[in-house]
Protein backbone atom coordinates (compact mmCIF):
# COMPACT_ATOMS: atom_id res chain seq x y z
CA UNK A 1 0.00 0.00 0.00
CA UNK A 2 1.21 3.43 -0.74
CA UNK A 3 0.45 7.07 0.44
CA UNK A 4 1.34 10.20 -1.12
CA UNK A 5 3.11 12.32 1.77
CA UNK A 6 5.40 14.07 0.07
CA UNK A 7 6.15 15.30 -3.74
CA UNK A 8 9.43 13.06 -3.27
CA UNK A 9 7.47 9.75 -2.69
CA UNK A 10 6.80 9.37 -6.88
CA UNK A 11 10.05 9.24 -8.78
CA UNK A 12 10.96 11.34 -11.71
CA UNK A 13 9.54 8.18 -13.76
CA UNK A 14 6.65 7.30 -11.36
CA UNK A 15 5.96 11.26 -11.63
CA UNK A 16 6.50 11.35 -15.40
CA UNK A 17 3.78 7.94 -15.80
CA UNK A 18 1.14 9.73 -13.57
CA UNK A 19 1.19 13.08 -15.30
CA UNK A 20 0.86 10.72 -19.06
CA UNK A 21 -2.13 9.21 -17.26
CA UNK A 22 -3.42 12.60 -16.32
CA UNK A 23 -3.28 13.52 -20.11
CA UNK A 24 -4.90 10.82 -21.79
CA UNK A 25 -7.58 10.97 -19.00
CA UNK A 26 -8.05 14.72 -20.22
CA UNK A 27 -8.25 13.34 -23.53
CA UNK A 28 -10.49 10.10 -22.85
CA UNK A 29 -12.74 10.73 -19.65
CA UNK A 30 -15.14 8.25 -21.28
CA UNK A 31 -12.40 5.66 -20.77
CA UNK A 32 -12.39 6.27 -17.02
CA UNK A 33 -15.93 6.77 -16.27
CA UNK A 34 -16.62 3.24 -14.18
CA UNK A 35 -12.56 2.76 -12.78
CA UNK A 36 -13.27 3.01 -9.68
CA UNK A 37 -16.89 2.13 -9.28
CA UNK A 38 -17.70 0.65 -6.09
CA UNK A 39 -14.52 2.45 -4.16
CA UNK A 40 -14.91 5.14 -1.45
CA UNK A 41 -12.81 8.48 -1.30
CA UNK A 42 -12.75 9.95 2.23
CA UNK A 43 -12.59 13.29 2.09
CA UNK A 44 -10.77 14.62 6.07
CA UNK A 45 -10.74 18.61 5.98
CA UNK A 46 -9.41 20.61 9.17
CA UNK A 47 -8.91 23.27 7.18
CA UNK A 48 -11.13 25.42 4.69
CA UNK A 49 -10.93 24.69 0.93
CA UNK A 50 -12.34 24.62 -2.15
CA UNK A 51 -10.30 23.17 -5.06
CA UNK A 52 -8.46 20.65 -3.47
CA UNK A 53 -11.58 19.01 -1.34
CA UNK A 54 -13.58 19.85 -4.51
CA UNK A 55 -11.41 18.50 -7.18
CA UNK A 56 -10.36 15.29 -5.01
CA UNK A 57 -14.43 14.85 -4.87
CA UNK A 58 -14.78 15.34 -8.92
CA UNK A 59 -12.36 13.08 -9.84
CA UNK A 60 -13.85 10.07 -7.58
CA UNK A 61 -17.24 10.98 -8.93
CA UNK A 62 -15.67 11.30 -12.60
CA UNK A 63 -13.98 7.48 -11.91
CA UNK A 64 -17.23 6.28 -10.78
CA UNK A 65 -16.81 5.86 -7.11
CA UNK A 66 -18.64 7.96 -4.67
CA UNK A 67 -17.28 10.43 -1.45
CA UNK A 68 -17.51 11.10 2.24
CA UNK A 69 -16.09 13.25 4.55
CA UNK A 70 -16.45 16.45 6.37
CA UNK A 71 -14.89 19.59 5.36
CA UNK A 72 -13.98 21.65 8.76
CA UNK A 73 -12.90 20.08 11.83
CA UNK A 74 -16.14 21.10 13.97
CA UNK A 75 -18.04 19.31 12.01
CA UNK A 76 -16.26 16.14 13.05
CA UNK A 77 -15.45 14.59 16.13
CA UNK A 78 -12.13 16.49 16.32
CA UNK A 79 -14.73 18.99 17.99
CA UNK A 80 -14.66 16.78 20.76
CA UNK A 81 -11.07 15.95 21.06
CA UNK A 82 -10.50 12.56 19.26
CA UNK A 83 -6.89 12.23 17.31
CA UNK A 84 -6.03 12.52 14.08
CA UNK A 85 -4.67 8.35 14.43
CA UNK A 86 -8.11 7.91 16.10
CA UNK A 87 -10.05 8.77 13.41
CA UNK A 88 -8.24 7.42 10.09
CA UNK A 89 -8.39 4.17 11.89
CA UNK A 90 -12.37 4.64 11.82
CA UNK A 91 -11.82 5.82 8.54
CA UNK A 92 -10.11 3.24 6.93
CA UNK A 93 -12.83 0.82 7.44
CA UNK A 94 -15.37 3.12 5.90
CA UNK A 95 -13.33 4.18 2.71
CA UNK A 96 -10.64 2.62 0.07
CA UNK A 97 -8.82 5.83 0.06
CA UNK A 98 -8.80 9.37 2.23
CA UNK A 99 -7.17 12.42 1.30
CA UNK A 100 -6.36 14.48 4.22
CA UNK A 101 -6.26 18.21 5.28
CA UNK A 102 -5.06 19.50 8.71
CA UNK A 103 -3.46 22.37 9.96
CA UNK A 104 -0.37 20.64 11.66
CA UNK A 105 2.53 19.86 10.06
CA UNK A 106 3.23 16.22 10.08
CA UNK A 107 -0.02 15.24 10.60
CA UNK A 108 -1.09 13.13 6.87
CA UNK A 109 2.17 11.79 7.85
CA UNK A 110 0.93 10.16 10.94
CA UNK A 111 -2.84 9.84 9.90
CA UNK A 112 -0.53 7.04 7.02
CA UNK A 113 1.47 5.36 10.07
CA UNK A 114 -2.07 4.24 11.54
CA UNK A 115 -4.36 3.74 8.32
CA UNK A 116 -4.75 0.76 6.58
CA UNK A 117 -5.94 2.70 3.08
CA UNK A 118 -3.59 4.86 1.03
CA UNK A 119 -3.29 8.40 2.68
CA UNK A 120 -3.44 11.62 0.65
CA UNK A 121 -1.52 14.71 2.01
CA UNK A 122 -3.99 17.58 1.47
CA UNK A 123 -2.09 20.04 2.74
CA UNK A 124 -0.11 20.04 6.27
CA UNK A 125 -0.10 23.26 7.87
CA UNK A 126 2.75 25.59 6.54
CA UNK A 127 4.67 22.05 4.95
CA UNK A 128 4.14 20.37 1.77
CA UNK A 129 0.65 20.23 -0.53
CA UNK A 130 2.01 17.21 -2.70
CA UNK A 131 -1.09 17.26 -4.64
CA UNK A 132 -0.90 20.95 -5.23
CA UNK A 133 2.51 20.27 -6.62
CA UNK A 134 1.48 17.33 -9.16
CA UNK A 135 -1.10 19.99 -10.26
CA UNK A 136 1.40 22.76 -10.74
CA UNK A 137 3.80 20.00 -12.50
CA UNK A 138 0.83 18.79 -15.00
CA UNK A 139 -0.21 22.48 -15.73
CA UNK A 140 3.88 23.26 -16.95
CA UNK A 141 4.14 20.43 -18.64
CA UNK A 142 1.52 20.35 -20.56
CA UNK A 143 1.31 23.93 -21.62
CA UNK A 144 5.35 24.30 -21.91
CA UNK A 145 5.95 20.68 -23.45
CA UNK A 146 8.78 20.12 -20.74
CA UNK A 147 10.09 20.49 -16.84
CA UNK A 148 13.57 20.88 -17.65
CA UNK A 149 15.63 23.81 -18.90
CA UNK A 150 12.95 26.14 -16.86
CA UNK A 151 13.75 29.32 -15.27
CA UNK A 152 10.66 29.25 -12.86
CA UNK A 153 9.87 32.72 -10.37
CA UNK A 154 8.25 32.08 -7.24
CA UNK A 155 6.96 35.17 -5.88
CA UNK A 156 4.77 36.16 -2.48
CA UNK A 157 4.56 34.32 0.92
CA UNK A 158 7.34 31.94 0.04
CA UNK A 159 7.93 31.62 3.96
CA UNK A 160 4.30 29.99 4.61
CA UNK A 161 2.99 28.98 1.45
CA UNK A 162 3.49 24.97 1.34
CA UNK A 163 2.59 24.76 -2.15
CA UNK A 164 5.93 26.49 -2.99
CA UNK A 165 7.84 24.77 -0.91
CA UNK A 166 6.73 21.22 -2.31
CA UNK A 167 6.56 22.84 -5.80
CA UNK A 168 10.37 23.69 -4.90
CA UNK A 169 11.21 20.29 -3.90
CA UNK A 170 9.77 18.46 -7.05
CA UNK A 171 11.37 21.06 -9.66
CA UNK A 172 14.97 20.46 -8.44
CA UNK A 173 14.67 17.21 -9.73
CA UNK A 174 14.65 18.50 -12.77
CA UNK A 175 17.37 19.36 -15.36
CA UNK A 176 18.45 22.90 -15.45
CA UNK A 177 16.09 24.08 -13.52
CA UNK A 178 16.85 28.05 -12.29
CA UNK A 179 14.68 29.19 -9.32
CA UNK A 180 13.93 33.13 -8.82
CA UNK A 181 12.41 33.55 -5.32
CA UNK A 182 10.83 36.64 -5.08
CA UNK A 183 9.91 37.98 -1.35
CA UNK A 184 9.83 40.24 1.13
CA UNK A 185 12.61 39.53 3.42
CA UNK A 186 10.14 38.38 6.27
CA UNK A 187 8.41 35.82 3.68
CA UNK A 188 11.88 33.90 2.36
CA UNK A 189 11.78 30.89 1.99
CA UNK A 190 12.61 28.43 5.22
CA UNK A 191 15.97 28.30 5.77
CA UNK A 192 15.76 23.97 5.23
CA UNK A 193 14.13 24.62 1.52
CA UNK A 194 17.84 26.68 1.30
CA UNK A 195 19.99 24.73 2.52
CA UNK A 196 18.89 21.40 2.47
CA UNK A 197 17.07 21.09 -0.88
CA UNK A 198 18.77 24.27 -3.10
CA UNK A 199 22.22 25.12 -1.93
CA UNK A 200 22.84 21.01 -1.22
CA UNK A 201 21.32 19.58 -4.39
CA UNK A 202 23.69 22.42 -6.62
CA UNK A 203 20.14 24.08 -7.44
CA UNK A 204 20.72 27.55 -9.58
CA UNK A 205 18.65 30.32 -7.72
CA UNK A 206 18.23 34.20 -6.85
CA UNK A 207 16.86 35.22 -4.17
CA UNK A 208 15.17 39.08 -5.21
CA UNK A 209 12.63 41.52 -3.36
CA UNK A 210 11.00 43.36 -6.76
CA UNK A 211 8.75 41.11 -9.21
CA UNK A 212 9.82 43.77 -11.78
CA UNK A 213 14.05 42.90 -11.22
CA UNK A 214 12.99 38.85 -12.10
CA UNK A 215 9.76 38.98 -14.47
CA UNK A 216 11.69 39.61 -17.47
CA UNK A 217 13.76 35.86 -17.32
CA UNK A 218 10.77 33.80 -16.36
CA UNK A 219 9.31 30.73 -18.50
CA UNK A 220 6.83 30.84 -15.99
CA UNK A 221 5.74 33.10 -12.90
CA UNK A 222 3.88 31.04 -9.51
CA UNK A 223 2.51 34.06 -7.51
CA UNK A 224 1.43 33.39 -4.32
CA UNK A 225 -0.84 34.92 -1.75
CA UNK A 226 0.18 35.87 1.79
CA UNK A 227 -0.99 32.93 4.31
CA UNK A 228 -2.58 35.35 6.78
CA UNK A 229 -3.76 32.07 8.46
CA UNK A 230 -0.08 31.30 9.85
CA UNK A 231 0.61 34.93 10.87
CA UNK A 232 1.15 35.50 14.51
CA UNK A 233 -0.19 39.08 14.53
CA UNK A 234 -2.39 40.59 11.61
CA UNK A 235 -0.77 43.93 11.73
CA UNK A 236 2.58 42.37 10.17
CA UNK A 237 -0.04 40.64 7.78
CA UNK A 238 -1.31 44.04 6.85
CA UNK A 239 1.66 45.43 6.26
CA UNK A 240 2.63 42.39 3.78
CA UNK A 241 -0.50 41.12 2.30
CA UNK A 242 -0.03 43.63 -0.84
CA UNK A 243 3.54 43.58 -1.23
CA UNK A 244 3.39 42.34 -4.83
CA UNK A 245 -0.13 43.10 -7.21
CA UNK A 246 0.92 41.77 -10.78
CA UNK A 247 -0.94 44.08 -12.87
CA UNK A 248 -1.04 44.73 -16.99
CA UNK A 249 1.87 46.89 -16.59
CA UNK A 250 4.46 44.80 -14.92
CA UNK A 251 3.18 41.48 -17.25
CA UNK A 252 4.17 43.65 -20.32
CA UNK A 253 7.84 42.78 -19.07
CA UNK A 254 7.57 39.14 -19.15
CA UNK A 255 8.34 37.13 -22.21
CA UNK A 256 5.34 36.60 -24.41
CA UNK A 257 5.03 32.86 -23.70
CA UNK A 258 5.58 33.02 -20.03
CA UNK A 259 2.56 31.21 -17.81
CA UNK A 260 1.25 32.91 -14.74
CA UNK A 261 0.46 29.94 -12.28
CA UNK A 262 -1.66 30.60 -9.16
CA UNK A 263 -2.20 27.44 -6.84
CA UNK A 264 -5.29 30.09 -5.55
CA UNK A 265 -7.20 30.83 -3.87
CA UNK A 266 -6.08 34.78 -5.44
CA UNK A 267 -6.81 37.70 -2.98
CA UNK A 268 -5.27 41.11 -4.44
CA UNK A 269 -2.13 39.57 -5.75
CA UNK A 270 -3.02 39.21 -9.07
CA UNK A 271 -5.05 41.99 -10.14
CA UNK A 272 -8.48 40.95 -12.01
CA UNK A 273 -7.49 42.98 -15.71
CA UNK A 274 -4.53 39.81 -15.95
CA UNK A 275 -7.38 37.11 -16.10
CA UNK A 276 -7.79 37.83 -20.17
CA UNK A 277 -4.22 37.44 -20.66
CA UNK A 278 -3.47 33.98 -22.84
CA UNK A 279 -0.26 34.08 -20.49
CA UNK A 280 -3.15 33.84 -17.15
CA UNK A 281 -3.49 29.63 -16.72
CA UNK A 282 -4.28 29.84 -13.28
CA UNK A 283 -8.03 28.64 -13.88
CA UNK A 284 -6.59 26.13 -16.46
CA UNK A 285 -4.63 25.03 -14.03
CA UNK A 286 -7.28 24.29 -11.15
CA UNK A 287 -8.73 22.21 -13.92
CA UNK A 288 -6.04 20.03 -14.66
CA UNK A 289 -6.21 19.68 -10.49
CA UNK A 290 -9.16 17.06 -11.34
CA UNK A 291 -7.51 14.96 -14.01
CA UNK A 292 -3.70 14.48 -12.10
CA UNK A 293 -5.80 13.77 -9.06
CA UNK A 294 -8.18 10.99 -10.88
CA UNK A 295 -4.70 9.76 -12.29
CA UNK A 296 -3.72 9.67 -8.55
CA UNK A 297 -6.71 7.66 -7.19
CA UNK A 298 -6.00 5.28 -10.13
CA UNK A 299 -2.77 4.72 -8.99
CA UNK A 300 -2.99 4.39 -5.75
CA UNK A 301 -5.90 1.56 -5.37
CA UNK A 302 -3.63 0.10 -8.06
CA UNK A 303 -6.32 0.36 -10.86
CA UNK A 304 -5.40 -0.26 -14.54
CA UNK A 305 -7.47 1.20 -17.25
N1 LIG B 1 -4.92 25.46 -4.05
C1 LIG B 1 -5.58 25.09 -2.95
O1 LIG B 1 -5.10 24.30 -2.12
O2 LIG B 1 -6.83 25.62 -2.86
P1 LIG B 1 -7.87 25.32 -1.71
O3 LIG B 1 -7.29 25.84 -0.42
O4 LIG B 1 -9.14 26.00 -2.11
O5 LIG B 1 -8.03 23.82 -1.62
Amino acid sequence: MRHLISPLDFSVEELDKLLDLANDIENNPDKYADACKRKKLATCFYEPSTRTRLSFEAAMLNLGGSVLGFAGADSSSAAKGESVSDTIRVISSYADICAIRHPKEGAALVAASKSDIPVINAGDGGHQHPTQTLTDLLTIRSLKGRLDNLTIGLCGDLKFGRTVHSLIHALARYENVKFILISPEELRVPEYIREDVLKANDIEFQEVERLEDAIGELDALYMTRVQRERFFNEEDYIRLKDFYVLNKEKLSQAKEDMLVLHPLPRVNEIAVEVDDDPRAVYFKQAQYGVYVRMALILTLLGIEV
